[in-house]
């Protein structure tokens, strides 16, 4: 009786993770559109090198889809297709702050799945959270740089 009331949380812990892992990858295909588009558009000498660093970033994005994807199919999930709603603009500022925006809410969601995927002992899985949220946060540093704040 315990061990099934176990196994049921178990399974419900792992249901609740893949469905937050979804909404990760949502938000990764969004932000690869959102950098592919920006890093060709961004116009203005006052930005510098900043559409280069887009252009990194947009890989960086497409390398954490795959393994957020792959993360997915490992628990036993199926990856989504469903793409987060994009913003655009054709203004280059806005584009920067459509980007920050995204990444700030980007950190906040692996915050909660880090603690979600530690709660439920996968830390396999929280071990590569935490090298993707690395990388978002320096891509906050490098738009929030390029916005001077
Ligand atoms: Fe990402
Ligand atoms: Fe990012």
């Amino acid at each position: 009786m315990t061990n099934n009331n176990n196994n049921d949380n178990d399974n419900l812990d792992k249901q609740a993770i893949i469905n937050g892992l979804n909404e990760d990858l949502s938000r990764e295909y969004k932000a690869i559109i959102q950098y592919v588009v920006f890093s060709s558009t961004l116009k203005g000498a006052e930005y510098g090198n900043i559409a280069e660093q887009l252009e990194k970033h947009a890989s960086d994005e497409l390398n954490h889809a795959l393994k957020i994807s792959k993360q997915i199919d490992y628990l036993g999930g199926t990856p989504t297709i469903q793409v987060k709603e994009v913003e655009s603009s054709k203004d280059s500022k806005k584009m920067l702050e459509i980007d920050l925006k995204s990444e700030q809410e980007t950190v906040r969601n692996y915050r909660d799945r880090i603690r979600q995927a530690e709660r439920a002992g996968e830390f396999a899985l929280s071990e590569v959270l935490r090298e993707i949220i690395a990388t978002e946060q320096d891509h906050e540093i490098d738009l929030k740089d390029a916005l001077g704040l």
